[in-house]
Order: C-alpha cells, then sequence, then structure tokens
C-alpha cells in the first residue's frame, strides 16, 4: 500500500492492522468513487471562488479529476489495494500527475464529509433507480389489470373467501408499488442535502462556499450544522434502505402468490419459463426458483438495514464503525435493484388458468354477497349475515363470478376499480 495521507514521523504501520482498518473499504470505494471525483471538482472550484486554490491551478485540478474519471471509467486507472481508500487515491494521483497544486486539494475538507457527500449523491441516484423500477412495476400492473379481468378465488387465513379477479389482484399490487414510488421520491427529497463543507464535523476556518458546491452537485439544500451532516451518517442509508424495504416487501409478498399459485394444487398461473429452473435429481420437476428468490430478497435488503442500524450506538462526531455501513448500503441497493428489474417482464407475461381459477370458485364464496344484497333491502346485517351462513351451501344458486364482480360497486373494487385515476397518480409523480 502507498502511504497514507495521514503519515506523519512517529507513524507506525503494520500490515495486519492496515488490512483490518482498511477491510473491503478501497474495493467499495470504487461504487462511490466517480461520486467522489465530481464532489472534489466542485470542492476545488468552492476554493477557488474564496481565493484558497489560484484559478490556474483549480483549472489544472478539474482537468486531472475529469481524466481520473475518464481513466477509471475506460479501466486505465483501477483503484486497489495500493491506496487506503477512493479519497486518498484521488488527493495522490492530483499530487503525483500537478505536485503542489495537488496537494492543496484537501484544504477545508475531510474523508468524512467526503465520504458522505459521495454516499449522498450514490444514494440519489440509486433512488431515482428505485423510483423507475416501481413505476415500471406499477404501470405494468395496470396494463394487466385493464387487460385481465378473470374470476380468482379471494382468500383470507388463505381459506377461500369471496370472488376476486386478477384485475383486482393486478390493480392491488399497481397501487402498492405507486406507493413504493412515492416513498422512493419522498426519501430522495429527504437526503437531498449537502454535507459537503462540514469538514471533519466541526467546519473550518475558511469561509468555504457551500452555497456554490450545493448548486453544483445538485443538491436541494445544504446541510447546515457540521455535526448534523456527520449525525446523518448512517441515518439516511437507513431511510434510503427502508424505502428498497418497502418495495421489497411488496415483491415478497407477490412472488408468495405466485409460488402458490403456480403449484399443481392451485394451478392458476403458469410462468414465464426462463423464471424457473429444472431439478438436477427429479426429470419431472419445472421449480419457481426465480419466484423465490424474489421472495427471498427482501432479507438481504432488511439485513443491511439492520446492520447499519446496529453500528449507530456511538456518540456524535465521526467513528470509524462507520465505514462498514458502506457494504451494507452497496448489498442492500444493488440487489434490490436487481431483484426488482426482473418484475415487471414476469408479471405481463403470466399466463392464468381461467378453468382452474372458476373451479376453485365454490358456492359458499357468494354467502357474504347474499347477507350484503339483504342488509342493502333493509335487513340488519347481522340478521342477514345469520341467515346466510345458515344457507352458505346454496349461496351460489343462480349466481356467476361475473354477477358478483359486477356488483362489486365500492370504490376500488372490481365493478370500479379506478384506474384513470390510478394512472394520474403515476403520472403526477413523474420526475
Ligand atoms: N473509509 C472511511 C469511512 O468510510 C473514510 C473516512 C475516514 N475518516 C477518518 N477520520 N479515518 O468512514
Amino acid at each position: 500500500m502507498t502511504d497514507p495521507l495521514w503519515q506523519k514521523a512517529d507513524t507506525r504501520i503494520d500490515a495486519k492492522i492496515m488490512r483490518f482498518l482498511a477491510g473491503d473499504d478501497v474495493i467499495l470505494d470504487r461504487e462511490f468513487f466517480l461520486y467522489d471525483v465530481a464532489a472534489s471538482r466542485a470542492h476545488v472550484e468552492g476554493l477557488a471562488n474564496i481565493g484558497v486554490v489560484s484559478t490556474d491551478a483549480a483549472a489544472a485540478l478539474k482537468r486531472e479529476l475529469d481524466t481520473l474519471a475518464q481513466d477509471f471509467r475506460n479501466g486505465a486507472f483501477v483503484l486497489d489495494a495500493r491506496y487506503e481508500d477512493g479519497h486518498s487515491a484521488i488527493e495522490m494521483r492530483l499530487s503525483e500527475r500537478l505536485g503542489d497544486a495537488g496537494r492543496r486539494v484537501h484544504a477545508g475538507r475531510s474523508r468524512n464529509d467526503q465520504v458522505l457527500v459521495a454516499t449522498r449523491l450514490w444514494l440519489k441516484d440509486k433512488l431515482a433507480a428505485l423510483g423507475t423500477h416501481c413505476r415500471t412495476i406499477a404501470q405494468v400492473c395496470l396494463d394487466c389489470a385493464a387487460r385481465e379481468s378473470l374470476p380468482l378465488p379471494g382468500y383470507t387465513h388463505l381459506q377461500r373467501a369471496v370472488v376476486s379477479s386478477t384485475a383486482m389482484w393486478f390493480a392491488g399490487f399497481a397501487e402498492s408499488f405507486i406507493d413504493d414510488t412515492r416513498r422512493a421520491h419522498d426519501t430522495l427529497a429527504w437526503i437531498d442535502a449537502n454535507p459537503l463543507g462540514s469538514a471533519a464535523g466541526y467546519g473550518v476556518n475558511l469561509k468555504l462556499d457551500r452555497e456554490h458546491t450545493t448548486r453544483t452537485l445538485g443538491f436541494a439544500r445544504m446541510q447546515i450544522n457540521p455535526g448534523a451532516a456527520q449525525l446523518s451518517r448512517g441515518k439516511f442509508e437507513i431511510a434510503a434502505l427502508e424505502a428498497f424495504g418497502s418495495a421489497l416487501l411488496d415483491l415478497r409478498r407477490l412472488a408468495w402468490d405466485l409460488s402458490l399459485f403456480t403449484t399443481a394444487e392451485f394451478d392458476f398461473v403458469r410462468l414465464p419459463p426462463e423464471y424457473t429452473t429444472g431439478s438436477s435429481i427429479m426429470p419431472n420437476k419445472r421449480n419457481p426458483d426465480a419466484i423465490e428468490l424474489l421472495r427471498a430478497s427482501y432479507a438481504t435488503v432488511a439485513a443491511a438495514r439492520t446492520e447499519i442500524e446496529q453500528l449507530l450506538s456511538l456518540p456524535s462526531g465521526y467513528q470509524r464503525d462507520l465505514q462498514f455501513s458502506k457494504g451494507s448500503i452497496f448489498r442492500g441497493v444493488r440487489h434490490g435493484l436487481m431483484a426488482l428489474e426482473l418484475a415487471p417482464n414476469l408479471l405481463a407475461r403470466l399466463e392464468w388458468n381461467a378453468a382452474a381459477m372458476r373451479a376453485a370458485i365454490t358456492p359458499e364464496m357468494y354467502a357474504t354477497d347474499a347477507a350484503i344484497e339483504q342488509a342493502a333491502a333493509g335487513v340488519p346485517f347481522r340478521d342477514a349475515y345469520r341467515t346466510a351462513a345458515e344457507t352458505t351451501a346454496s349461496a351460489g344458486q343462480g349466481r356467476t363470478p361475473e354477477d358478483s364482480l359486477a356488483a362489486r360497486v365500492s370504490p376500488g373494487a372490481h365493478a370500479d376499480l379506478r384506474l384513470d385515476e390510478l394512472r394520474a397518480r403515476l403520472t403526477a409523480l413523474s420526475g
């Protein structure tokens, strides 16, 4: 490893301890590197604005930072264990290339605010991607709800309850993913604040141009108090993982339904073949492995959230413990996005088995309809309920699933799905 930035006359380095300190940090920093470079660029401009670096030095630094970003993208520069972390790599590269000018870059900043700003910028992009995935899933569900209107048994406690429909099932997930889209947007807005310029967590004796870095980096506002910026580390990562968790929880329940509905016992739906796998021993098997792993994906996101929460038992100010939050946030977000990306194609290509679904709609499932009809005709509901309970077996006489669905006029239910209203909500969330 190259000498650390903090090398001094009395520094002692032990390879094992350094490895422990660095851990996977430099590898994880690859993920955040381009954001760190962008923030460094804004910092340089800020320093030039207050005369701490000359215009010429600033121009050279910005040019080198752009080259570094390009080299990183095309693989000419590799962030590896030669460096303690990504922040060190940036300063070393600038110093190597520019000498004195490079050694000026760290005036008024700390790796503590560098990591904060890079993580926030990275998370803003990831939350935007989360919003896009949730929107696409909601869109597909709305399209399917408009197209697929087959009777489907509705269950509570996994017991047959009332007649439902594929349209209601899809519209339910559509609205859930619309809410998840909103949550992604709200969380993005919540974390959209600039910590750069808080330095080690106590500010500096320079009139840093924090307004400039805030604007240039595209933040909506500044985190004003340097201590608050430090206190927010871990907390905003948790908020982001909760936004991911919200979507992944919906995906988990959706996957649960599908894994149940594809069993021979239900036989309601056929999955697109590429979402299934074979068995290594049983030639007859077609297993819904992809669906099961979609279901399991919430665990990865929830575990990442918990790991960060466990780290946060800390006094105020920067603590090195916080470094471990990077692995969790990276794992949770990457896995969450990978899972959500698979959902739209899966949903759009489900093949429903109308006959099996219809066969599973048994006469007693009309009992609630019968009781409510009586109540609407003036019988006290509890009396109507009792009468219907005594005659459940005959509740279906003269009724079809279509009748039941056509009469389900309560707002949001099958006969009044209000897909246009849901669509309008989704559209209003754009941008
Ligand atoms: N790798 C460190 C982290 O993620 C960067 C900040 C180091 N700061 C320090 N004072 N040692 O937290």
